[in-house]
């Protein structure tokens, strides 16, 4: 077998044979395939598509390109969430406490930022000390000892995906739904997790440009959980605009933590409560009003903050920045947008954010690239919100780039819209799909 004739054949709109997926999956991971036959791979599946047995034989290659976590020392329900990515989404920092101080454990392998989108790593990473590389044995301990633990992927899971994902991230083959299928999955049946929520992003700011996009990931993704023995339930959600207030990762991570203050922006707080309800309704913890009272509870009552900071301190991170978040360092540039024009805010293109706050150092733009932890935006107005001419629109923060910060501006301009009509009100929980047992 030659990956070249398997490039062509999909390039050519052919159904690839299973053995022909594992080949390519078999062969990059240990490094025979080079990088630059499977960057026309991902470019062919981009364009090409996969059927449902292509999707499945990628993803359960994906799954089986290193070894898959077993559970089972971890007592208790375990519960996941993962989110298909978004701008702004720093869920979870708050479900997973939220969910845990409810009784589930939440042994959760996240990721770091992919093309405009941020990630969970690269956030938490932002706090000083905390490390997302623990060891197996100390991840099972932890997740006993606290009910939390939230690590990178370790180069022997998935590896494929680790490769794959940051190979996408720089040759614009991100927004492609069998490659996202096999990411997401392959690493969620590689960890031995019980019942998985999946947040799935649908509009500008996401991977899922259309309605239609999410709902179908949203199936595949639960089906091919449920196919695996997992409880599955997928939520789809509004990510046209950038979920809450703060995007760049220490930014991002000061609002997870006023949110499990029980502030924070109302979008956010309400999507984190319901998502976190979910995880342990289909852990079986009691009916969804009855869960949404014990989430509502485990933040009232300060127990999810206590076992934010405990995570943070079982990592190696200080607890302290979590009860006084002015520890995390400033950026030495801020800049304040202004409004150019009265009116209301009518659609904003949250991709577009997601590339200014890029752009300002919050994500990386080649593989190798660091990233600056205080770099990013808050949002003063959000879609819908009347705005007058002269009113801060966003502030933009950067240390690493000021010479980025008008670009960055241009770019959020460009991407927001004012005009006389407020818009139409858009709910941010569009879907929800159930899986046969969930
Ligand atoms: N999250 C993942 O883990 N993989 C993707 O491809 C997209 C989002």
């Amino acid at each position: 077998m030659r990956m070249y004739d398997i490039i062509k054949k999909k390039r050519d709109g052919g159904k690839l044979s299973e053995e022909e997926i594992r080949f390519f999956i078999e062969g990059y991971t240990d490094g025979s395939i080079p990088d630059y036959q499977a960057a026309a791979m991902c470019m062919a599946i981009y364009f090409r598509g996969m059927d449902t047995d292509e999707i499945s034989a990628l993803t359960l290659a994906v799954r089986d390109s290193g070894e898959t976590l077993d559970f089972s020392e971890i007592d208790g329900i375990r519960v996941d969430k993962h989110s298909t990515g978004g701008v702004g989404d720093k869920t979870s920092l708050v479900i997973g406490p939220v969910a845990a101080a409810c009784g589930v454990k939440v042994a959760k392998i996240s990721g770091r930022g992919l093309g405009h989108t941020g990630g969970t790593v690269d956030k938490l990473e932002s706090i000083k000390g905390l490390r997302t590389d623990i060891s197996k044995e100390d991840f099972i301990a932890q997740v006993n000892r606290i009910g939390l633990a939230i690590i990178g992927q370790s180069a022997d899971m998935a590896p494929a995906d680790k490769k794959l994902y940051a190979l996408r991230d720089v040759t614009a083959t991100v927004d492609s739904l069998p490659l996202i299928v096999s990411s997401i999955m392959g690493k969620k049946l590689a960890a031995g997790d019980d019942c998985i929520v999946l947040d799935v992003k649908c509009g500008s700011g996401s991977f899922n440009k259309t309605l239609a996009d999410g709902e179908r990931l949203a199936r595949e993704m639960v089906s091919i959980g449920e196919r695996a023995g997992k409880k599955m339930l997928a939520v789809l959600s509004d990510m046209d605009k950038p979920l809450g207030r703060a995007i760049g990762n220490s930014l991002e991570v000061i609002e997870a933590v006023e949110t499990l203050r029980g502030g924070g922006p109302d979008d956010f707080r309400e999507l984190c409560l319901d998502l976190s309800a979910y995880m342990i309704e289909l852990a079986g913890k009691g009916s969804r009003e009855e869960c949404l009272a014990q989430v509502r509870e485990a933040v009232s009552s300060g127990r999810a903050l206590k076992l934010l900071a405990e995570m943070v301190e079982a990592q190696g991170g200080d607890p302290t920045w979590i009860y006084d978040t002015d520890s995390f360092p400033k950026a030495t540039t801020v800049s304040e947008l202004l409004s150019p024009a009265d009116g209301y805010i009518r659609k904003v293109d949250a991709e577009s954010y997601g590339l200014a706050s890029l752009a300002l150092g919050a994500g990386r733009n080649t593989k190798e690239e660091g990233i600056d932890y205080s770099a990013g935006l808050i949002l003063n107005k959000k879609t819908g919100d009347p705005v007058k001419k002269g009113e801060l629109l966003a502030t933009l923060y950067t240390t690493e780039k000021p010479e980025a910060v008008e670009r960055a501006k241009e770019i959020i301009l460009g991407a927001t819209e004012i005009g006389p009509e407020p818009p139409e009100d858009m709910p941010l929980i569009i879907e929800i799909i159930r899986g046969e047992n969930g």
